[in-house]
């Protein structure tokens, strides 16, 4: 029998997440709240780089695509990656071997695009690599699922619904390519306080029960055509009031670019990114290259989706 050599480095790349509908629904007694969402997988991602490291330690670098240290991502024990890798370690019993994580972050932070559980899922599927320890999706999943709510979709990928707090994850049909305009900011919004600033908001009001548009999931398990006719009818991201409350000049970034084609406008998760459906490509590059000029946007990306979850490249 032939030996399998250990391996010494594993590179996993991990796609950032919009919500095609996200709602809300009552708080739960753990603090979370209740949601329906359509999760798609776009195509910008954070890489991780997983080193074998004989010492037993865990330890992360993060840096962007120039290089440079990238701002709030913490590299201690509270950083994702780090938990994930200990987290899968203590599962499978392994004790002395250990990890040197880096992340090439491309995914703004605090963003709305689920950066941190791109780069919990790609741990995950980096660590069971390089470790050998050989685990199915559903244990990754459980994995993921103590993580964070979105973790799991990170995994997965292409279109799925999330209920639950986000972390119950459906596979769907993928539906049509669609490509969006995510205009930035580099001062990210916290999702636990955009959270809290909802409940502030809804105050009394009777508990909700979050769903998602049978049109939305009807149009998505056709034939797909009919998918952006009932995005434009249903969109909805629940959490926009609060981050504009945070972010007051977040409406008027959404009314720009409308006005200026956009064919749908909408917050992207917890904000403070905003997505804009552009026609086609050629369409979309001209809306970015529009958006691009406004004070209040640090950056544009093209997002096309939907892409596969978690994929080891190296
Ligand atoms: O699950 P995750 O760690 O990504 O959630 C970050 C924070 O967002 C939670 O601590 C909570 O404040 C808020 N959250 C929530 N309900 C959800 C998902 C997240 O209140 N379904």
């Amino acid at each position: 029998m032939r030996a399998v050599a250990a391996l010494r480095a594993v590179k996993v790349r991990a796609p950032a997440k919009i919500n095609l509908h996200l709602a809300v629904g009552a708080t739960r007694p753990d603090g979370f709240h209740q949601l329906a969402t359509l999760y798609q997988a776009v195509d910008l991602y954070d890489t991780v780089h997983a080193r074998r490291d004989g010492s037993g330690a865990v330890t992360v670098t993060v840096a962007d695509a120039a290089g440079d240290p990238v701002l709030g991502v913490p590299s201690d024990g509270s950083n994702l990656c780090v938990r994930a890798a200990l987290l899968l370690r203590a599962h499978t019993g392994l004790t002395t071997t250990g990890v040197a994580l880096h992340v090439l972050k491309r995914i703004p932070v605090a963003g709305g695009l689920a950066g941190g559980s791109a780069d919990a899922a790609a741990t995950l599927l980096a660590c069971d690599a390089l470790w050998r320890t050989g685990l199915d999706l559903e244990a990754l999943l459980g994995l993921a699922r103590r993580l964070g709510s979105d973790v799991p979709f990170a995994l997965v990928g292409g279109t799925c619904t999330g209920t639950g707090r986000g972390e119950l994850v459906t596979a769907q049909p993928a539906g049509p390519r669609l490509t969006w305009v995510a205009a930035t900011s580099s001062r990210g919004l916290s999702t636990p306080r955009c959270y809290a600033e909802l409940d502030r908001l809804r105050g009394r009001e009777r508990a909700r029960v979050a769903e998602l548009p049978t049109a939305l999931l009807d149009a998505l398990r056709g034939d797909g055509a009919g998918l952006v006719d009932a995005l434009l009818t249903t969109a909805r991201n629940d959490l926009t009031p609060a981050a504009m409350a945070l972010r007051p000049g977040l409406g008027e970034l959404v009314r720009a670019g409308a006005q200026a084609g956009a064919r749908l406008a909408m917050l992207a998760g917890s904000g403070p990114t905003v997505l804009f459906l552009g026609a086609d490509r050629s369409h979309a590059s001209r809306l970015a290259a529009q958006l691009l000029g406004r004070i209040d946007v640090d950056g544009v990306h093209l997002l096309t989706g939907p892409v596969p979850g978690a994929q080891r490249v190296g």
